[in-house]
């Protein structure tokens, strides 16, 4: 049996067992069903351990383990989970993230195809935290195989006891519903999601007021990742001592990473966090060809080059310090053969085309940006398109509705400021350079 990456990790890596708090059930057979899952722990900590506690000793619980959210920003989840305000008279829903939009991702297709029942019991237990009688997980449309296993799931899950009514024989009780999107990568921002899931355009609301106090049908939402989530039965059973095992100090734990690129063994692998990116691209069957860069945490995160990399550790202080981020921990590095301009023009078309439109820098310049590099590399780049492109992401980096703007201008800013020679490689190779620039015309098909 393999993984959906096609190699199976490793359990010990340089004589240590690998954490698989996450992935325990990724290579069994039918790990997915209800029958095998539970023969191998699932659903555990749903009986006395978990009803015995109150909402605040939970919170605290998750607080103490330090779990971070796996969906990009890292924000802390037990502090997530205190801002939800009590006795509002509203109803509290919690709301699973699982659009997986960023390019390099995916983790969360893997988890919920082959261990959906270790998402329902983190969400049976963030619900009785939270107070929550209603949770959606909003899905992106076209992952097929994981909405099917979602819905067996559940539906295993509702003949068993372990969700309705009075779950295992206790006063709470639970509904989950799977919400389809149809797929746009701003419907994972978790103000777009909830429009989408209102029925409304995915288009992302000003903050504040920030989910938790009023998110989903104007009530108190906690929006979380599918990782994040799955991370919790582990801590309910093991305590916050026993995740604090894995991880540094003030990153505690173990993440999922999906790593693709110039490396042997592309796929998702679980590592305790601080783990340097070097010994990683070992275990994922080491790099192919010279080192040049990495994006370490998905396309928006700002990449490092080949003496960054080297230096990197996957937590989230060693990126902060290198001025990048562990985002959602999709690894890509890439080495001596890569055509940088040609690189960052597919990023940077991805993000034109998919911003939303609301605000102008944004909806422009992502646009424009896409535009100038479609020229460079067509060989048509002048003196000043550099600049010009710099000027660009710099506009539309902090002056917008949501926190897309920013990632799309983060590639575009490092990817220049560390390899900017590979992009006047290219404007020297046109004799017209210092010909006046004329109007970028409009690609042809182009989406706006
Ligand atoms: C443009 C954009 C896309 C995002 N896409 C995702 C996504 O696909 N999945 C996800 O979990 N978080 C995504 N996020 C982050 C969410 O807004 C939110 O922070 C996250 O779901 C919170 O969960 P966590 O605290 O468990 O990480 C995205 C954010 C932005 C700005
Ligand atoms: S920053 Fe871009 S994606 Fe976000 S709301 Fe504005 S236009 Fe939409």
């Amino acid at each position: 049996m393999t993984t959906l990456n096609g190699f199976p990790q490793p359990a010990q890596w340089q004589g240590k067992a690998l954490p698989n708090i996450l992935s325990r059930l990724f290579q069994v057979e039918n790990g997915h069903t209800l029958e095998v899952a539970k023969r191998h722990g699932a659903y555990a900590t749903i009986g006395a351990q978990l009803f015995d506690k109150s909402q605040f000793e939970l919170i605290e619980l998750v607080k103490d383990s330090g779990l971070r959210g796996r969906g990009g920003a890292g924000f802390p989840t037990g502090m997530k989970w205190s801002f939800v305000p009590r006795g509002t008279g509203k109803p509290v829903y919690l709301v699973i993230n699982a659009d997986e939009g960023e390019p390099g991702t995916f983790k969360d297709r893997l988890c919920m195809a082959r261990d959906p029942h270790l998402l329902l019991e983190g969400m049976i237990i963030t619900g009785f935290a939270l107070g929550v009688r209603t949770a959606y997980i909003y899905v992106r449309g076209e992952m097929l195989p994981q909405i099917t296993a979602l819905n067996n799931a559940i539906r295993e899950a509702y003949a068993a006891g372990l969700l309705g009514e009075n779950i295992a024989g206790s006063n709470y009780s639970l509904d989950i519903y799977v919400h389809r999107g149809a797929g746009a990568y701003i419907c994972g921002e978790e103000t777009g999601l909830i429009n989408s899931l209102e029925g409304f355009k995915g288009q992302p609301r000003l903050k504040p007021p920030f989910p938790a106090v009023s998110g989903a049908f104007a009530a108190p939402t906690v929006v979380n990742n599918v990782e994040t989530i799955m991370a919790v039965p582990y801590i309910l059973a093991n305590g916050a001592k026993g995740y604090r095992q894995f991880g540094t100090d003030k990153s505690p734990g173990s993440k999922l990473f999906s790593v693709s690129g110039d490396v042997h063994k592309p796929g998702v692998y679980e590592v305790p966090l601080g783990m340097s990116y070097m010994e990683f691209f070992e275990l994922a069957g080491g790099l192919k060809g010279e080192l040049l860069g990495c994006i370490p945490g998905g396309s928006s995160a700002p990449v490092l080059n080949a003496d960054e990399t080297r230096k990197a550790t996957m937590d989230y202080e060693s990126l902060a310090s290198l001025k990048s981020m562990l985002g959602s921990g999709a690894v890509t590095p890439f080495n001596t053969t890569t055509d940088i301009p040609k690189y960052l023009q597919t990023i940077a078309r991805f993000y034109a085309h998919e911003s939303c439109g609301q605000c102008t820098p944004c909806r422009e310049g992502t646009g424009y940006v896409d535009r100038v590099l479609d020229k460079l590399v067509d060989g048509h780049g002048k003196d000043g398109d550099i600049e010009l492109i710099k000027d660009l992401a710099d506009s539309y980096e902090w002056t917008t509705i949501c926190a897309f703007a920013p990632g799309a201008a983060w590639p575009v800013q490092s990817f220049i400021a560390k390899f900017r020679s590979h992009f006047q490689a290219y404007i020297d190779k046109n004799p017209a350079k210092a010909a006046p620039r004329e109007l970028v015309a409009q690609r042809p098909g182009a989406f706006w």
